[in-house]
C-alpha cells in the first residue's frame, strides 16, 4: 500500500480549495474557521510539505530559491479549516525593506491568529535547528501557541543519522514533552501520516468527521 492510501485514511481530503493571499492584516480572514498554519524559516519546506499533506502537488507555490512565498496564503481544506502558508522568516538575499515587511506581515498574522491557530514549525534536519529557529520557538511559545515541530527534508539525511539530528533540534529549541517532533519527506511522504496525526489530535471532534469514512 501507499504512503497516500495510508495518509488517505486518516483524512479525506474532499476539497482544497486557495481562497485568498493577504498582504496586510486587513486581508485575513475572519470567519472564524480553524487554522493550520506553517512557520519557519526561508527555504525550509513549508509549501512543499502543505501540498504533500493535501496530495495536491502545485497548490502552493514551491521554488528552490528561498523567498517564494511573499503573502500569508489560505486554503480552505473540506470547507472547514484552514492551512496557512505563510513566508519564511530570515531570508537574507532579500532587501531590508522586503524583509521588514515580511517580517511585519508574519508578526501581524502570529497576533492575530494566536494562540487559537495550530502551528507547525518547520526545522531543516539536515541544517539543525538554528538560532533563528529558537527565537521563532520562543516567540511562538509566548502567545501560549499549540505547536508541532516537524524536521523537514528527512530523505536527505541516511537513517542511522535521523534521531541525531532529531534529538538536535529537541535539544536546541528545548523542548517539552508536551511538544512533539516529526520527521517528515515532502519528497518520499515519510511522517506525513504521523503529522497529520498531530494535526487532527489538535483539532477539534466536529472538524475529524471525514476520518472514519474512508477506507482505502
Ligand atoms: P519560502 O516560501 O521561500 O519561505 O520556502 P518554503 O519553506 O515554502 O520552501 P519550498 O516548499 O518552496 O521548498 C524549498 C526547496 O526545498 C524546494 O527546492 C523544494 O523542492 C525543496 N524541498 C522541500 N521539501 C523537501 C523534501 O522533503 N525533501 C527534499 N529533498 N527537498 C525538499
Ligand atoms: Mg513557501
Amino acid at each position: 500500500m501507499g504512503l497516500d492510501q495510508t495518509a488517505a485514511k486518516i483524512l479525506k481530503i474532499v476539497s482544497a480549495e486557495f481562497i485568498r493571499s493577504a498582504l496586510s492584516s486587513r486581508q485575513f480572514p475572519r470567519d472564524g474557521c480553524p487554522q493550520v498554519a506553517f512557520v519557519g524559516r526561508s527555504n525550509v519546506g513549508k509549501s512543499s510539505l502543505m501540498n504533500r499533506l493535501l496530495r495536491r502537488k502545485g497548490l502552493a507555490r514551491t521554488s528552490s530559491t528561498p523567498g517564494r512565498t511573499r503573502a500569508v496564503n489560505y486554503f480552505l481544506i473540506n470547507r472547514k479549516f484552514y492551512f496557512v502558508d505563510l513566508p519564511g522568516y530570515g531570508y537574507a538575499k532579500a532587501g531590508w525593506k522586503d524583509r521588514q515587511s515580511w517580517a511585519d506581515l508574519i508578526d501581524a498574522y502570529l497576533r492575530a491568529a494566536l494562540p487559537a491557530a495550530q502551528i507547525i514549525l518547520l526545522v531543516d534536519s539536515k541544517v539543525g535547528a538554528t538560532r533563528l529557529d529558537e527565537e521563532g520557538y520562543e516567540y511562538l511559545q509566548s502567545f501560549g501557541a499549540t505547536i508541532t515541530v516537524a524536521a523537514t527534508k528527512i530523505d536527505r539525511l541516511p537513517r542511522g543519522r535521523r534521531p541525531a539530528a532529531l534529538a538536535q533540534i529537541r535539544r536546541t529549541l528545548q523542548l517539552d514533552e508536551t511538544v512533539n517532533t516529526v520527521a517528515v519527506s515532502a519528497k518520499d511522504g515519510d511522517g506525513i501520516q504521523e503529522l497529520w496525526g498531530e494535526i487532527l489530535r489538535n483539532l477539534d471532534p466536529g472538524l475529524r468527521e471525514s476520518n472514519e469514512d474512508h477506507h482505502g
